[in-house]
């Protein structure tokens, strides 16, 4: 057994000493998400730190915590905050709680986060469906030997964002008059900010929405089979577009004013994924 696997089995023997809770929908909670719980009809709370080698978020806004309950009738577990790679973990924890979720009985990955808009015609406090990412700029987690337990060595990756769910949230957005983009996601290493050049590069490969998460996530959870979905909070615009640089604390703002429509969204979007779910 490789080191990946063998720390990711030891965290979920860990957390299966705690409970036996068995969640059907991951929702990884980004910035502005980040109190969503209120809508969540709690289990059972189990904060990183507790468990054993798991990784734990540095970053302001990001405490980590999984809060394992019911939205509607739907069992998920969400993760309040999350690791990223900047913050100086291999890339193989970044996406560990991804893959324990999975390990947990996890069919579906919801993923959301605050991304800078590459894309002019977006404006800050926009959602965007994710319809596909570019992960050329970020480290791929299936790099080294191959988890066979988890999935195969070369996945395919034509359709990691699934058509159904997209359909599902495009939908949602719709009855509850909730304004939605849609776009490709890239995921930078970060921690600075893109430069305007950079900017420009990405929006000439095709991107709309940038950020420092996501991506490594979706590339773990496409790997081991799960249907995958996402949205992004545009939170600014990104480098260069507009007059002001680019400050955490203007991101966070923008996320908490998109906050409502974004948890609105987030919640009636998992009520749907009961469809999708085995018995
Ligand atoms: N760039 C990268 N990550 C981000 C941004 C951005 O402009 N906004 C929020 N996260």
């Amino acid at each position: 057994m490789g080191q990946v696997y063998e720390k990711l089995m030891r965290c979920y023997e860990d957390v299966r000493k705690r409970t036996a809770f068995v969640p059907k929908v991951a929702v990884v909670l980004g910035s502005g998400l980040g109190d969503y719980a209120e809508d969540i009809r709690v289990e059972y709370e189990l904060p990183y730190s507790e468990i054993e080698g798991f990784p734990v978020s540095t970053v302001p806004g990001h405490a980590g915590k999984f809060i394992f309950g019911y939205i509607d009738q739907v069992p998920v577990a969400c993760m309040k905050g999350r690791v990223h790679y900047y913050e100086g973990y291999p890339v193989s924890d970044v996406v560990l709680p991804v893959r324990l979720l999975k390990l947990m009985g996890a069919e579906i990955l919801f993923l959301t986060n605050a991304a800078g808009g590459v894309n002019t015609s977006f404006h800050a406090g926009d959602l965007m469906l994710i319809r596909d990412h570019i992960s050329a700029f970020a480290p791929n987690p299936l790099i080294g030997p191959n988890i066979d337990e988890l999935g195969p060595r070369f996945p395919d990756m034509s359709k990691v964002y699934d058509r159904e769910l997209q359909k599902l949230i495009v939908g949602r957005a719709k009855e509850n008059h909730i304004y939605l983009q849609e776009g490709v996601y890239a995921q930078m290493t970060g921690p600075s900010y893109e430069s305007p050049a950079e900017i420009r590069m990405l929006r000439m490969l095709g991107c709309d929405a940038v950020g420092m998460s996501t991506v490594v996530e979706a590339i773990a959870a496409n790997h081991t089979g799960m249907k995958i979905c996402g949205v992004s909070c545009i939170s600014n615009l990104a480098a260069g577009m507009s007059e002001h640089p680019l400050s955490h604390r203007e991101v966070q703002e923008a996320a908490d004013m998109a906050a409502p429509a974004f948890k609105r969204l987030v919640t009636e979007a998992v009520k749907g994924m009961a469809a999708f779910l085995t018995a």
